[in-house]
């Protein structure tokens, strides 16, 4: 009977355990959820004035903003995906 108590303190902590790794690995896919579901003007307004002004889209052409979206990415430390919408936002709302 003793060891058989042992035995199902020992499932019920495996169990807790396992129930903590699963929220765990939930919470953290509903993070990269949320930065997946931002809009390249969300990313803009959160990622691009931390140094200065946001420039107006209209500032520059399209291939301005590619390069510009190159060179701020480094500064801005966001990932590819995130300056892709940035830049895609900046080319379409400067026409
Ligand atoms: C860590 C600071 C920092 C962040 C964040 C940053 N920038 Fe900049 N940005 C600078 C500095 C410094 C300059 C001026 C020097 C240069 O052009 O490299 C600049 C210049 C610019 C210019 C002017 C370029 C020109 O040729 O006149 C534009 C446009 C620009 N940034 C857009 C952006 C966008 C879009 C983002 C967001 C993705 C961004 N910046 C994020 C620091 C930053």
């Amino acid at each position: 009977m003793k060891l058989l108590k042992k035995i199902s303190k020992a499932s019920a902590s495996i169990i807790a355990g396992l129930i903590i790794c699963i929220v765990i690995v939930i919470t953290g896919c509903k993070a990269s959820q949320a930065v997946a579901a931002k809009s390249g003007a969300q990313l803009w307004a959160e990622n691009c004035q931390r140094c200065h002004n946001t420039p107006s889209p209209s500032s520059f052409s399209h291939d301005q903003w590619e390069t510009i979206g190159l060179h701020m990415q480094s500064r801005a430390l966001i990932t590819d995906d995130e300056r892709n919408k940035i830049v895609t936002f900046l080319k379409q709302s400067s026409n």
